[in-house]
């Protein structure tokens, strides 16, 4: 299985800027052959981000999507949407979706269900929070996020992307020391019926990511800040 290097570039980078983002991107990192690189702009974008990287091997991505596929939801966005825009994959649960928009892991297992019935794949983001840490609780929360994220579709696993993301490390400069995601990582792939792919995120920059990448535990990994800059990413995808 290839390295993933995905780039969630959140609420930022309108339309125009996305497309010479990519292309300066493409000029920096050149198409790695052996590595699947993902990008994963805000909604609005997906379409300048589809037409710039078709004929390449960059893919697309969607950072959420709603669990029914139309309906009487106003704002929501279904995953039939995006897979018409050129969506392979999509985040579902990202911590600042559960923090801050209040998704439940009733949600996120409706959405994973979804993304799988309609042929996406889905990143499942899983961590906890640094008082969960210090507590003790890193192993008892992150097996609930993934058993309840899972629930009904668990040997489907295998069709799934996990990240293993602590809320701690998130845009905050502090990562997870390789050791630490590497423990996590053992951890959730322990939980599963079936070997998923499991990503490390946060705070992943050019200057740890070979590093992070050396664990065997470590499949690829999933980029907020540090993909938002073309030079930064580009490292980050050309990692050793
Ligand atoms: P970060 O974000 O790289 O800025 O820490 C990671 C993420 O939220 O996926």
């Amino acid at each position: 299985m290839e390295p993933i290097i995905a780039g969630n570039w959140k609420m930022h980078k309108e339309p125009g800027e996305s497309r010479s983002f990519v292309q300066e991107l493409m000029a920096l990192a050149g198409e790695m052959r052996d590595r699947i690189t993902i990008l994963i702009p805000a909604f609005t974008s997906l379409p300048a981000v589809s037409e710039v990287i078709r004929n390449t091997r960059f893919k697309l991505g969607a950072q959420n999507m709603h669990w029914e596929r139309s309906g009487a939801y106003t704002g929501e966005v279904s995953g039939m949407f995006l897979k018409a825009l050129g969506c392979e994959y999509v985040v579902i649960g990202h911590s600042e979706r559960r923090h801050i928009m209040g998704e439940t892991d009733e949600m996120v297992n409706r959405k994973m269900k979804t993304a799988l019935e309609i042929g996406l794949i889905p990143i499942m983001c899983v961590g906890e929070k640094e008082a969960e840490r210090d507590a003790g609780k890193t192993e008892a929360v992150i097996e609930r996020q993934v058993e309840q994220g899972l629930k009904s579709i668990e040997n489907e696993a295998h069709k799934i992307i996990l990240a293993y993301e602590p809320v701690w490390a998130i845009g905050t400069g502090k990562t997870a020391t390789p050791e630490q995601a590497a423990a996590a990582h053992a951890f959730i792939r322990s939980r599963l019926k079936k070997p998923s792919t499991i990503l490390y995120g946060g705070s992943v920059k050019p200057d740890n990511i070979d590093t992070l990448m050396k664990e065997k535990e470590i499949q690829g990994v999933l980029v907020g800040g540090a993909s938002l800059d073309a030079e930064s990413f580009a490292r980050i995808v050309k990692f050793q």
